[in-house]
């Protein structure tokens, strides 16, 4: 439920889906005794914490909104857990007086993880993060691990985006009049005018012969996947009106559905249920002078993926400082932020180990 918005309507504030919360707090792991921050507040998630750490535990929650933080001081003491201290400031930079945390959870779309989240952390504490990366948000729970965050877990969610110093710079190109968005990398050089022609040119299809149930879980590391495997990557979202009127037809309209584009084309991925046992078979459709080979790419891509990545573990994510030299990183994907480097590393396939 949206609780606060811009003046345009963009979401700025919400309170979390109770899944979500819970599924995290999970990840947390909160003991009794904890010293618990959390990003982002609202009065719920703080209150639930503040049982799970006891009378010896502490929980501070922090919202860069004055607005937010009046609203959730007045609920927690209306409902009786006033020992938890609210306060006006921008998370990304954590509580550096009231640290160190045993658990960090932050409750906002993060794009990097600033210095402050691993310097507040005792070592093995915990830190669990909606993180976005290459487009791609999952909630991340790390474990500080001789001055490295590793992680143990990943989840699919989504948060309303972080203001202050860690707004994210993603550029979005907006088609058919905002109702359709690809979310680049910053380093991908994009041009909206002709994207949005592309849309408009006939759709090309292709089809994979991957069959898949649209909840299998392993699909929560399928785009994590992808988005590590092509230099093109992008993700699309839509409007439902645009999906409704046929504009576009992806897998997962809001979440997010992996894309790819060359600048001026683009392909992104599809389903076509017909009512076969083994479920939805995954297809690509692209638009654009380059649509087939952006499509045979994709549809490559989902096919290895089929073969050799489906019924393996998730992957391992560790976050190094910026600045941390290629030889110190463990083999995988890197991905640069302002902050940290991220490694984002798959488990081998069983014949290479
Ligand atoms: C999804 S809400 C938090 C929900 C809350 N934890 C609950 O219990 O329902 C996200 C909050 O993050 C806040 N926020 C955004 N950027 C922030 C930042 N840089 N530092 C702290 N809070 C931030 C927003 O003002 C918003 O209130």
């Amino acid at each position: 439920m949206v609780t606060r918005r811009d003046a345009d309507g963009a979401a700025l504030s919400s309170v979390s889906a109770a899944g979500i919360v819970a599924m995290m707090l999970t990840q947390l792991g909160v003991r009794p005794g904890d010293r618990c921050l959390e990003i982002g507040s609202g009065g719920y998630n703080a209150a639930l914490l503040w049982r799970l750490a006891g009378p010896e535990g502490r929980v501070t929650s922090v919202d860069i909104d004055p607005i937010v933080v009046e609203r959730a001081r007045a609920c927690l003491t209306a409902a009786g857990y006033d020992e938890v201290e609210v306060r006006c400031g921008d998370g990304e930079y954590g509580a550096p007086d009231a640290e160190p945390f045993d658990r960090i959870v932050v409750t906002v779309q993060a794009t990097d993880i600033p210095p402050a989240w691993r310097e507040q952390l005792a070592e093995g504490a915990r830190l669990v993060v909606p993180l976005t990366m290459r487009g791609v948000s999952r909630a991340v729970a790390f474990t500080l691990t001789d001055g490295v965050l590793v992680s143990d877990d990943y989840e699919v969610c989504g948060f309303v985006p972080m203001q202050g110093a860690g707004t994210p710079d993603s550029p979005v190109a907006a088609l058919h009049g905002g109702q359709v968005r690809l979310q680049q990398d910053p380093t991908q050089q994009v041009d909206a005018a002709a994207l949005d022609a592309a849309l408009a040119t006939p759709r090309v299809e292709v089809w994979t012969g991957v069959m898949t149930g649209r909840n299998e879980p392993y699909l929560e590391h399928l785009d994590l996947w992808l988005a590590t495997q092509m230099p093109q990557f992008c993700v699309l979202r839509a409007d439902q009106e645009a999906v409704e009127a046929g504009v576009v037809e992806p897998t997962w309209a809001v979440f997010g559905t992996p894309a790819v584009t060359d600048g001026s084309s683009f392909a992104y991925r599809a389903w076509r249920d017909e009512g076969s046992p083994d479920g939805a078979e995954i297809g690509v459709y692209a638009h654009g002078p380059a649509a087939e080979s952006l499509a045979a790419t994709l549809a490559t891509a989902h096919q290895e993926w089929d073969r050799g990545q489906r019924h393996r573990p998730q992957a391992r994510i560790t976050v190094h400082p910026a600045g941390t030299t290629d030889t110190q990183l463990p083999h995988g994907y890197v991905l640069d932020t302002a902050h940290s480097r991220l490694v984002i590393a798959w488990p081998a396939p069983p014949e290479s180990r």
